[in-house]
């Protein structure tokens, strides 16, 4: 089964988890929503969509993809994720993330945790960061245990 993994991100956390899950799948093509202008979905039978949320909401790209491919994805398997660090918010990150049709037609849809980089943020993220987070310095809390139960959730044929 050929599944394309597409995917926005702003400091690289959401590219490095497709990564990850593209390398335990057979067959998968990773696209980057913020370099690819058109996207071919015919050639895939399952597509997993990510993004990350910055201040309580994913890539505009991320959104926009939903909603112009949306009956095509309805036709197709489709997994979701997200990459978060606010952990009270997070059934609520995901929820606000994608479209509701989309996540009740999907198989898996998952938080799979998130990265501060702090050398990859600007001198206004590094300040809200430590603001609201009181992080100051890079801290990685991906969720191993999530992204595999995305993965094995989209393997069941
Ligand atoms: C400026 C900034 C704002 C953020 N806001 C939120 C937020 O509102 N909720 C949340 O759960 N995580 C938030 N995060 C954490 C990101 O979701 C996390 O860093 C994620 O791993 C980023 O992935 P990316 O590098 O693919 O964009 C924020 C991170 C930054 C740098």
């Amino acid at each position: 089964m050929e599944t394309a993994i597409i995917y926005a991100t702003s400091h690289g956390t959401t590219e490095k988890v497709a990564n990850i899950i593209a390398s335990r799948l057979d067959r998968a093509t990773l696209i980057n929503l913020k370099k690819s202008a058109h996207i071919d979905l015919s050639q895939f039978q399952q597509v997993i969509i990510g993004g990350s949320i910055h201040a309580g909401s994913i890539q505009r790209k991320v959104r926009e993809f939903c909603n112009t491919n949306m009956v095509q994805l309805l036709q197709m398997r489709v997994g979701l994720f997200i990459c978060a660090m606010n952990e009270p918010e997070f059934d609520n990150e995901l929820k606000m993330a994608f479209p509701e049709v989309i996540r009740n037609h999907a198989i898996s849809q998952r938080v799979v945790g998130g990265e501060f980089i702090i050398e990859r943020m600007n001198f206004i993220e590094r300040f809200l960061v430590k603001k609201i987070s009181g992080v100051s310095q890079t801290t990685s809390k991906i969720d191993d245990g999530a992204i595999s139960e995305l993965i094995s959730r989209m393997q069941i044929e």
